[in-house]
């Protein structure tokens, strides 16, 4: 599968899904840290509407939007104006994202995120998946499964907040949780589209082509139409 990591510059997850042998591409304003060929420095929302990905997982810039923040960019509150714009720029690449892709990932901390884009499928903590640290984060998917815990373990340490102060402590402090990245290419639905794929010897475009078609001729011989939102019937085309 060809896969589109946005607002990535570790390359945790792209290399986690490169390693199940998976084409991936990760995007940031910033530089890759591991100077990859697979990374495209730019807008991320650029790299969406130029390219075709079969899932995209997106990890926004939360600073502005999680509750951790609030007293900062909560209403009323000096930086509130930020919240707002930040607010808007992730819905649209939400938007972006599921328009252009059939599944879709989005990651954030605990914030006002969804009261712009619904709540979120689900949340999940680092030490559900072999870190021994909490970090309340949620997932919005579109069409794709909720993460399932691959290691659950002891540590409930808040590791994230003790770092000590540094320039480098935004980095340290949003860096994905390596199992976590892990678990997101464990998927079932991702194995199952591979495994698919590997069988087939097709490639994902005639996969969909072959789909595309199977449906119509379904719908076609089971008599169904499409109506338009003034109940005129319309004959499948
Ligand atoms: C919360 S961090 C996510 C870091 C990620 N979890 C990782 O392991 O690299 C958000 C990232 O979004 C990037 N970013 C902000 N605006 C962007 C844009 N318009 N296009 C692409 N990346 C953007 C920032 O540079 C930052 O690295």
């Amino acid at each position: 599968m060809k896969i589109l990591v946005g607002c990535e510059f570790s390359g945790v997850v792209r290399r986690a899904f490169e390693e199940r042998g998976h084409e991936a591409w990760s995007c940031d304003l910033l530089e890759a840290e591991d100077n990859t060929s697979h990374h495209f420095v730019g807008d991320v929302l650029d790299v969406i509407n130029k390219n075709e990905f079969d899932l995209i997982i997106l990890h926004p810039p939360c600073t502005a939007l999680a509750v951790s923040g609030n007293r900062w960019y909560g209403k009323g509150m000096p930086r509130n104006k930020e919240r707002r714009k930040a607010q808007a720029w992730t819905q649209l690449l939400w938007q972006a994202a599921k328009s252009r892709c059939e599944r879709v990932a989005l990651e954030n901390p605990v914030g006002v995120l969804n009261d712009i884009i619904g709540d979120a499928t689900q949340y999940i903590q680092p030490w559900q998946y072999g870190h021994g640290e909490t970090k309340k984060t949620g997932l919005w998917l579109h069409n794709l499964p909720p993460l399932t815990p691959t290691n659950e373990v002891e540590g409930r340490e808040q590791k994230v907040w003790k770092c000590p102060p540094s320039s480098d402590r935004w980095k340290i402090r949003s860096r994905t949780y390596e199992g976590i990245a892990e678990a997101m290419t464990g998927s079932k639905v991702i194995e199952r589209r591979m495994r698919c794929l590997e069988k087939s010897g097709l490639t994902e475009e005639r996969l969909l082509v072959l789909k595309f078609l199977r449906q119509r001729r379904w719908r076609k011989k089971a008599g169904i139409v499409r109506m338009d939102i003034a109940s005129h019937a319309l004959p499948l085309s």
